[in-house]
């Protein structure tokens, strides 16, 4: 049941990457959202537990669910390092947020960083949506962000070329440089598959080069609006950052709030 793509490298370097630590904005975001909203929270794709623990940390009641066995072990590993009543309000569990049972209702669900992006068929995704559905109490909330598509951005052949995204000095003395590159353009079925590539020199000069290869799913704003309401859900507000400013041309995000109809 493990996923092949995330147990890899990207496990080790996930949460020292630059691109995740800079990333703040959103766990606020889905930490007030859980106080907002009520617990028990349910998040699916919890990967490393980086939003997981700041919500049990606010004294809401988290289950994290994560494919990646390499994932969850790091979450695991961080749940221990919670203060014993937050520690408490944690569970982890391994599993396919397109295809679970876990016989407990939530008051809220979400699906952080983009993680329904690796939903690549439709099917999948009205699976995930709808095992969220009966996972919900009455009137229960789903919050789920993607980034907005710039349409002629994602088809540009200037970024077959690998390109920095950043470079950062890991405490054990790893120097990692971290390009990026799309490999191949899908734009058809609305994918495409691109490079993140590790170029690292380990501390004595051994250099290593690690490439996590993944096929992105991009998504249009009505499309996922057609997709909440025929899976049960209605849409109550959408916004184009964490800071809850509404979709424009050039908002980096699309983020979903919907509430359940049953
Ligand atoms: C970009 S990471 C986000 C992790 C975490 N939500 C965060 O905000 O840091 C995407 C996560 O989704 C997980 N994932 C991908 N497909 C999944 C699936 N079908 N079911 C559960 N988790 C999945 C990956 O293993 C990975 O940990």
């Amino acid at each position: 049941m493990s996923s092949a793509l995330y147990d890899s490298f990207i496990a080790d370097y996930y949460d020292e990457s630059p691109v995740v630590q800079k990333r703040l904005q959103d766990v606020a975001f889905y930490r007030d959202a859980a106080r907002d909203y009520g617990d028990p929270v349910l998040e699916l794709g919890c990967g490393t537990g980086r939003v997981t623990m700041a919500v049990a940390e606010a004294g809401k009641r988290i289950t994290g669910l994560e494919l990646s066995e390499r994932m969850l072990e790091r979450a695991v590993k961080k749940r221990g390092g919670l203060r014993v009543e937050a520690r408490e309000r944690v569970h982890l569990v391994q599993g396919d947020m397109a295809k679970f049972d876990l016989g407990e209702r939530f008051r809220l669900a979400i699906i952080p960083f983009r993680a329904f992006q690796h939903l690549l068929e439709v099917r999948q995704q009205m699976d995930c949506l709808e095992c969220v559905r009966k996972h919900l109490m009455p009137k229960g909330r789903l919050i789920l962000d993607v980034f907005q598509t710039d349409a002629e951005r994602m088809h540009d052949p200037v970024h077959h070329r690998e390109m920095l995204v950043s470079e950062y000095k890991a405490p054990d003395g790893r120097q990692v440089r971290i390009t990026e590159r799309v490999a191949a353009f899908h734009r058809a079925e609305q994918r495409n598959d691109v490079e993140m590539i590790f170029s690292v020199v380990h501390p004595g000069g051994r250099k290593e080069r690690l490439v996590f290869a993944w096929t992105l799913r991009y998504f249009f704003r009505y499309e996922v609006e057609h997709l909440l309401v025929r899976c049960g859900f209605k849409v109550t507000a959408l916004y184009g950052d964490f800071d809850r400013t509404p979709v424009r041309d050039d908002s980096p995000e699309m983020i979903f709030v919907a509430e359940s109809l049953e």
